[in-house]
């Protein structure tokens, strides 16, 4: 990886410079670029011949375009998932954010967490910029936070790195980069378990369909053409 940056930005590249030679090494041997401009901050896959540009904006016209059809379809997949509209939720895994935004949107109040400082630093940008939104972020890692939380969370939500899957069309641009820039959780099913306990409501863990990962067996399942939603019942009622 190769960091560039304005001189407005070279605080915040050296320290994130500094934070990832010592949490993750390894990711300076990545063919990536990471741009710091003004106030954007841009990666580039440069293991394409056309490097793929990857810019995590909330504020993007094809993600708000395809947010609002989410919204007004009343049979959205995540009306079945989270039933009761309004409630809190904590996302362990934050990622770039998608699916917490349109939870956002769709009116419950957010939690994110996310172990990742670089991906903090990206969706952070991306939160300050979009401004008008509903959505709580921390840095640091969700089974420590679940462990120390008083707060309680109706749903909890965990969407791991998917593991290897048959299905390659689940594979976007934005989800690539983020498989080369994200942390991968070692053991699963010791924070599924921690969530139950926690949870008042259910806790939800999105798989690829043909996942190979091998997590906890759920109480039922909710499923799409590509994904599979574990649900559990959560045990703090
Ligand atoms: C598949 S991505 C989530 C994508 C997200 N749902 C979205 O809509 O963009 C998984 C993310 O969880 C983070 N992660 C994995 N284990 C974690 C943990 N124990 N605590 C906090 N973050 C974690 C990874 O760094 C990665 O960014």
């Amino acid at each position: 990886m190769k960091i560039v940056s304005d001189i407005i930005n070279k605080d915040k590249s050296l320290f994130i410079e500094n934070k990832l030679k010592d949490i993750c090494p390894k990711i300076f041997n990545e063919n990536i670029l990471l741009k710091f401009e003004e106030s954007n901050i841009h990666i580039l896959n440069t293991n394409y011949k056309k490097p793929a540009f990857v810019n995590i904006s909330f504020l993007d016209k094809k993600v708000n375009d395809r947010l609002k059809i989410r919204m007004r379809d009343n049979n959205d997949i995540f009306n079945k998932i989270f039933p009761d509209k309004g409630s809190e939720i904590l996302d362990c895994t934050a990622g770039f954010g998608r699916d917490a935004r349109i939870l956002d949107l769709l009116g419950y109040k957010v939690t994110m967490i996310e172990k990742s400082p670089l991906i903090i630093l990206i969706l952070k940008n991306a939160l300050n910029i979009l401004k008008d939104h509903n959505l709580t972020l921390y840095y640091g890692d969700s089974y420590d936070f679940l462990n120390h939380s008083e707060k309680e969370y109706d749903y909890i939500y965990i969407d791991f790195m998917f593991d290897k899957t048959k299905d390659k069309s689940l594979s976007s641009k934005n989800d690539e980069i983020l498989k080369i820039i994200s942390l991968s959780e070692k053991n699963k099913n010791r924070l599924i378990k921690l969530a139950i306990k926690k949870s008042k409501k259910r806790v939800i863990v999105k798989e690829p369909k043909h996942s190979s990962s091998n997590i906890i067996n759920a109480n039922f399942n909710i499923k799409t053409k590509l994904i599979n939603y574990n649900i559990y019942n959560g045990e703090n009622k």
